[in-house]
């Protein structure tokens, strides 16, 4: 397999040069007629798209509490075909993404492996990703490279028949879509508490490698007053980019491996576990790092509206007995994943219209 993609690697004219851009310059060539047309980046979001998917999201929910109102949802996209192609392990992004399209009524094929696709025979992944768009309208994709979806997207965008592609998580770098239900998560539970703007948002674990970590903080620049806290052991620091990213929006945060000092005064918790999947050498890493984990002796320190927030899967960073307390937020943020896509797969396919009129 290995020799066959040496030797069908691709190089595309135009993409080194494109590729190295910073990524603020890259993101119109994701936009089509103003609109975002492939989600690729969290910094796609702005404020306004935020609050309109957030409230698309809401008013999805509560069309699907009726059997009219699914049925009216299940109507709205039967005509579209999505592919999903899951070629790194996933429980939440393939189940919701696949309910998502199920709510709005698109029938789906999927990949979850490249054994079973023709890259086993030497196709490069980009035929792979441009055969798919032969067959369907929207690839949803989840890959263990860094810059997979950015890549396919770009590629696609030059032939004669693009179709949006939403990244799912690319290695290390991004998951544009979990920022996005994270920030529909915190939303919700601040709701009485005047929504996120003002919040003071503690992240803590394996920040280094934590793509959604990451993602959520380019997020932070569509709201007012945010203060960030990452707590993570010494190895696992939150990398520069992202710190001077914060520094040029003018967002404050601050670094301690004192997990309990920032407890009391935290608005959410967002725990991480150690993404070892990504270490060279992942026996090497069985540290659990106890002093990161959210244990049930814990509850006491935090304030009675704290959310804790996880994007799961978990391991040992919050202990079981956490889960019954109300602040639990992390089984219902896996579930806002699911409105949250389908309110981008609606507005990917321009059919948001034909919900708000549902309200109107
Ligand atoms: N949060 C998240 O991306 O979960 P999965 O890896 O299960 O998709």
């Amino acid at each position: 397999m290995d020799r066959y993609a040496e030797q069908t690697r691709q190089k595309f004219e135009g993409w080194d040069e494109f590729s190295a851009r910073p990524i603020d310059e890259k993101l119109d060539a994701f936009n089509q007629n103003g609109r975002i047309y492939d989600i690729i980046f969290a910094q796609q979001f702005d404020r306004a798209f935020l609050d309109r998917m957030c409230h698309l999201a809401d008013l999805i929910r509560q069309l699907a509490r009726t059997r009219a109102g699914q049925f009216k949802l299940r109507h709205l996209l039967p005509h579209k075909r999505a592919m999903l192609y899951f070629v790194q392990p996933s429980t939440r992004t393939f189940l919701s993404f696949h309910a998502a399209c199920h709510i709005l009524g698109l029938s789906v094929s999927e990949i979850r492996g490249t054994s079973t696709s023709s890259e086993v025979k030497g196709e490069s992944a980009e035929d792979t990703i441009r055969t798919f768009a032969s067959y369907v309208d929207m690839i949803i994709s989840r890959h263990h490279e860094a810059g997979f979806a950015e890549k396919t997207a770009w590629v696609l965008n030059q032939t004669h028949r693009p179709v949006p592609v939403l990244n799912g998580g690319s290695g290390p770098d991004q998951h544009p879509t979990q920022a996005l239900l994270d920030i529909y998560t915190l939303e919700r539970e601040f709701a009485h508490i005047g929504g996120l703007d003002d919040k003071k948002i503690v992240m803590v674990g394996d920040l280094k490698r934590g793509r959604t970590v990451r993602s959520l903080s380019y997020l932070m620049k569509n709201y007012q007053g945010v203060e960030l806290f990452f707590v993570a052991p010494e190895v696992f620091r939150m990398k520069d980019d992202i710190k001077e990213f914060l520094d040029r929006h003018g967002i404050s945060y601050a670094e301690t491996e004192d997990f309990e000092s920032v407890m009391p005064m935290a608005d959410a918790i967002y725990m991480t576990r150690i993404q070892n999947e990504y270490s060279e050498d992942p026996a090497s890493e069985d540290e659990t790092f106890p002093a990161f984990h959210f244990k049930r002796d814990h509850l006491p320190k935090i304030q009675a509206h704290c959310a804790l927030l996880h994007p799961l899967p978990r391991r040992y960073e919050i202990d079981v007995n956490v889960d019954k307390d109300p602040r639990a937020a992390y089984w219902r943020q896996e579930r806002n994943g699911m409105w949250i896509r389908a309110a981008l797969i609606a507005y990917i396919f321009r059919v948001e219209k034909e919900i708000f009129d549902e309200f109107s």
